[in-house]
């Protein structure tokens, strides 16, 4: 079913590799290179609305960032960068559209999957980065598999991981690179929970963030979330969600937060590009507030629509 949904997928992936668009079983990079060996690499991911990649601007400036911060130098600029990604984007319309699928939510339906990758690049086998001769740069495009519209409807199911975030100390937790193996065993401790998403503590137990987005709860009629401090991902949706909060004139606090803060909260909800804002109806095994989507996490996604071109179509939605 997994290998079948991957066959399929195959068809419509569009791979754009060092300049080149090759197709997806051509698309061949070194075994030698570091992405591969270390997750020496550096990686974003962008999502169209209406054909058009979104928040480009900031998701370029966060990989150059985040090849900064590791000390990489990326084989491609922000301004090739761009012009590589409508390249691949462009290819992957000429293929013209996907049949739709019933349970996407209409602001998926059409719409593409952006991951751009730069890794340092291939060399003599060592973890110096100065063996790095040959820098790789990748833009992958396929279909957007976003939550399914049922998702928004009824939230989803997140679990309190026992795996730990990564200390900021040993590895910057604002770089988005390809070292990912902590979040790889936090998905899958989450999956064998039964739950849609990992929520990551640091060390001293607070609350970070998601495997792959970050977390927001409401209390007391606030918007909390964790600092930049608590060592978490800058992402680009939890930036756009706090500048909506603030112009709802919501109360926002950024502020550590403990697992018993979240378990306490009247609403839970995780952000991301592909996400959106997603409700969270169950922490573990206990629903959120009435456990089921509340009001300002609906209202903060209404928002969100209107930056985001178009309302929330979710019929069911109340
Ligand atoms: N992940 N935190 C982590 C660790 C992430 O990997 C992501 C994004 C986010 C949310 O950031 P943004 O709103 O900019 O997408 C937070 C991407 C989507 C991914 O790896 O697929």
């Amino acid at each position: 079913m997994v290998a079948s949904r991957y066959n399929q997928g195959m068809n419509r992936t569009f791979v754009n590799l060092d300049g080149s668009l090759v197709a997806p079983q051509d698309a061949k990079i070194s075994v030698l290179d570091r992405g591969f060996l270390y997750g020496d690499s550096v990686y974003e991911v962008v999502r169209t609305y209406g054909g058009a990649p979104f928040e480009l601007d900031a998701h370029l400036a966060r990989l150059a960032s985040s090849a900064s911060r590791i000390g990489l130098s990326p084989k491609w600029d922000a301004a090739r960068t761009r012009v590589e990604i409508d390249r691949t984007l462009a290819a992957s319309r000429a293929h013209g559209t996907d049949a739709p699928d019933p349970q996407a939510a209409p602001w998926n339906r059409g719409e593409r999957y952006i991951r751009v990758v730069m890794t340092r690049g291939a060399g003599e086998i060592g973890l110096d980065p100065a063996l790095a001769i040959d820098p790789v740069a990748v833009v992958i495009v396929q279909p957007l598999h976003g939550p399914p519209a049922r998702a928004y409807v009824e939230g989803v199911k997140v679990a309190v991981v026992g795996v730990r975030r990564p200390s900021p100390l040993a590895l910057d937790p604002a770089a988005k690179t390809g070292a990912h193996l902590s979040h790889v065993l936090a998905v899958k401790e989450a999956r064998e929970a039964g739950a849609d998403e990992a929520l990551l503590l640091d060390e001293q137990g607070f609350v970070t963030e998601g495997s792959s987005s970050n977390v927001f709860a409401v209390e007391e009629g606030k918007l909390r979330t964790p600092p930049l401090g608590a060592g978490i991902l800058e992402g680009v949706t939890r930036g756009i969600v706090l500048r909506l909060a603030r112009e709802e004139r919501l109360a926002v606090e950024e502020m550590p937060l403990t697992p018993g803060d979240l378990a306490r909260a009247d609403e839970l909800f995780i952000t991301s590009t592909q996400r959106e804002i997603l409700p969270v109806a169950r922490l573990g095994e206990r629903p959120v507030g009435a456990g089921r989507p509340g009001p300002v996490t609906s209202a903060l996604h209404r928002a969100f629509r209107r930056v985001a071109g178009g309302p929330v179509r979710v019929s069911e939605r109340r």
